[in-house]
C-alpha cells in the first residue's frame, strides 16, 4: 500500500516533526503544501492531510488542495492535526468535514504542539515540548492501525 502525507506545518514545524518520524518510520512519503500547492497524488492507496491548528481550523491550503483534489473512489484520506490547546481534539472537526464530502476517510489524530502564538508568546508559550516522544509514539500507533 503506497501511502503519502501532504501537510502543512507553518508556526514551529509541530505537524512536520510528527511528519517526518511517520516518515522515516514506515518509508512513507510527504509533500509540504507550502511548497508544492497542487501535489499529483494519483499513485497513492492513502492520502494523510497534516496540519497545524490556525484560528480553530487547518491551514487553508489543506482545503484549497481538498477542494481541488478528485479522489478516487479507492483512495481514502486520513488525517493528522497539531494545536496549542489541550481540550479539543481538532483533528474529529476535519474529520468530519470530509466524510460530509463523501471523501472516504479511515481515521484521525490529534496531539499538542508548542504554541506561541499572540499572548502565548509572552508567557513563554503553551506545550512547550509536544510533540514529544510519546505523541510520536502514538501516531505511530495510529497508522500502525489504519494500513
Ligand atoms: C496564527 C495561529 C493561530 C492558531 N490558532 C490556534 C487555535 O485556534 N487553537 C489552538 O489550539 N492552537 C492554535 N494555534 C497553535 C497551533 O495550532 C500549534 O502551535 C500547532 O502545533 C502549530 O503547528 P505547526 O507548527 O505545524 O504549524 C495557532 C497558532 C498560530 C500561529
Amino acid at each position: 500500500m503506497k501511502i503519502v502525507i501532504v501537510y502543512a506545518s507553518i508556526h514551529h514545524q509541530n505537524t512536520k516533526k510528527i511528519v517526518d518520524d511517520l516518515c522515516e518510520h514506515f518509508s512513507l512519503d510527504s509533500i509540504d503544501l507550502t511548497q508544492e500547492p497542487h501535489p499529483d497524488i494519483s499513485s497513492y492507496d492513502r492520502i494523510g492531510l497534516a496540519s497545524g491548528i490556525y484560528f480553530g481550523s487547518v491551514h487553508q491550503l489543506i482545503k484549497v488542495f481538498v477542494e481541488k483534489t478528485k479522489f478516487r473512489q479507492d483512495q481514502k484520506c486520513f488525517v493528522i492535526t497539531t494545536a496549542g490547546a489541550p481540550w479539543i481534539d481538532f483533528s474529529i472537526f476535519f474529520y468530519q468535514f470530509l466524510k460530509k464530502k463523501e471523501i472516504e476517510c479511515c481515521g484521525s489524530f490529534h496531539c499538542r504542539g508548542y504554541d506561541t502564538y499572540a499572548i502565548f508568546g509572552k508567557i513563554g508559550g503553551i506545550a512547550k515540548g509536544h510533540p514529544n516522544s510519546k505523541d510520536k509514539m502514538r501516531a505511530r500507533q495510529f497508522l500502525n492501525n489504519i494500513k
